[in-house]
């Protein structure tokens, strides 16, 4: 036979075929443990971040294992799960916001008037993580997330002792547009959250982003930030999903609950 007869052609073309195959589904599966665990690790260096706790050269589990301290807490009364009642599901180590809201036993449909960040349903339970420093808390960590223009943004909120003050803010996952709505991970607007504070003297909510700049010398700019220029949508979207978990659908009875424990310095 030729060695260049269509049956040959269609034989090499097979085998090239199976071994190619083999060799993306090989390493796809012996890579999967690695990407997991770079995403783990990526989300402990986000945690970090917000805590200002990321040291170069140093372990990022083992920073996180000393500093931080994860909580699972159930929004509706703002309790911590106790330990004891950890499930597979509900512990630290599994906990999924992206899987949660999806489970029937374990979430509520947000009615529509409410559902500002445009969730539509949201977990009864949300990890929060401590910093603590000595014994004592020195900050909270957030997880928030909600709709922006071309994606569902996923960000890390961080509030200093007094449960008032911004210590951090940043977005860990989204599908916004670089230069534009993209623009929520620019270091400069990320560094404008910091100092700002959520809730005025009354515990009342009232952090809010503008349009445009802030004055700063008028006396509210403490609870403004800047709009992004070019991104009236994915700003509204920040505006409107931080809003909301800091409020009474969100984070709101448990940061009460750790006010009225004595936590807010
Ligand atoms: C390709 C493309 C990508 C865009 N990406 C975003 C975005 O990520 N976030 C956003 O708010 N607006 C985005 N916009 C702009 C919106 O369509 C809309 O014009 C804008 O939010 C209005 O903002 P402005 O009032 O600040 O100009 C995009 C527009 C185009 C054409």
């Amino acid at each position: 036979m030729e060695i260049n007869s269509t049956k040959n052609v269609i034989k090499v073309a097979i085998g090239v075929c199976i071994v190619c195959a083999v060799l993306v589904s090989t390493a796809a599966v012996a890579l999967k443990p690695l990407q997991k665990k770079n995403k783990k690790l990526e989300k402990l260096k986000n945690i970090l971040y917000v805590a200002d706790l990321l040291e170069k050269g140093k372990n990022i589990e083992e920073i996180f294992k000393e500093k931080i301290q994860p909580a699972i807490i159930e929004l509706e009364t703002g309790k911590k799960l106790s330990k004891e009642n950890y499930t597979k599901i509900l512990n630290p180590d599994n906990f999924n916001i992206k899987k949660l809201p999806h489970n029937p036993n374990l979430s509520i449909k947000i009615p529509k008037g409410m559902d500002i960040a445009g969730i539509k349903r949201k977990s009864r339970y949300m990890i929060v993580y401590f910093v603590k420093q000595e014994g004592k808390i020195k900050k909270i960590i957030l997880p928030v997330y909600g709709l922006g223009l071309w994606s569902t943004m996923y960000g890390l909120l961080a509030l200093d002792d007094d449960l008032k003050t911004v210590s951090a803010f940043t977005f860990y996952e989204h599908g916004e547009t670089p230069g534009l709505g993209g623009e929520v991970d620019n270091p400069r607007w990320k560094n404008l959250w910091k100092g700002k504070i959520v809730f005025d003297k009354n515990w009342k909510l009232k952090i809010e982003i503008i349009k445009g700049k802030v004055n700063a010398t008028k006396k509210d700019s403490k609870y403004k930030i800047d709009g992004l220029s070019g991104a009236t949508i994915t700003t509204r979207g920040v505006n409107n999903l931080v809003r909301f978990w800091l409020g009474e659908s969100g984070y709101g009875t448990f940061l009460k609950k750790l006010r009225e424990d004595g936590v807010a310095g």
